[in-house]
């Protein structure tokens, strides 16, 4: 009997890979890991504004035309952060002129910015940053002009 059970067990043990495709209850499965679904997303500078971790905990910030969640960095990008000002903004023409004043964020209520007049040196650092951006951090969506998107800032 002893026997038995424990070459059931054996058995068992050496099939629990194959087991733990079955979506029955199997005490030998991975736990789920629930992680967020990312939501590919089409936002305005207005509807991106609420994501700056104080209106929405989520952080995103955009980046030439792609937005990306950034909310794993919220020590720079979260309230008291030294990059707070790029959070819920598109950040491409701080992170080309190497500055993270505020005078540089386009104002939402602005077409966004074409970056036309950006030097050859600012092109190639808002490139590193995009590398940077993209290698870290999910993106969520696309930057479009307001009213594009049939949403509202609110
Ligand atoms: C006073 C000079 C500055 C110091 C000492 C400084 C320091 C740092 C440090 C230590 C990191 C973390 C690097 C890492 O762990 O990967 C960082 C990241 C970063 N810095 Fe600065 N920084 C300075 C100026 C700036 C300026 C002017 C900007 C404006 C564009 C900037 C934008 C960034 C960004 C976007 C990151 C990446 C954060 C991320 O990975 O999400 N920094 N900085």
């Amino acid at each position: 009997m002893i026997t038995t059970i424990l070459l059931v067990l054996v058995i068992v043990y050496l099939f629990r890979n194959t087991l733990s495709d079955v979506s029955v209850f199997n005490p030998f499965a991975e736990p789920e890991v629930r992680e967020e679904p990312i939501v590919e997303g089409k936002f305005t500078p207005e509807t991106l504004q609420k994501y700056n971790g104080t209106d929405d905990p989520k952080i995103f910030i955009a980046v030439k035309g792609k937005v990306y969640n950034v909310s794993q960095g919220a020590s720079f990008y979260g309230p008291g952060g030294p990059y707070e000002n790029f959070a819920g903004r598109d950040a491409s023409r701080g992170l080309a002129k190497n500055s993270f004043e505020a005078e540089l964020l386009t104002p939402i209520n602005k077409p966004i910015d074409t970056l036309k007049d950006l030097t050859d040196a600012e092109i190639e650092s808002l490139d590193g940053w995009e590398e940077h951006f993209e290698n870290k951090y999910p993106i969520v969506g696309s930057l479009h002009e307001n009213g594009e998107t049939g949403e509202t800032g609110q």
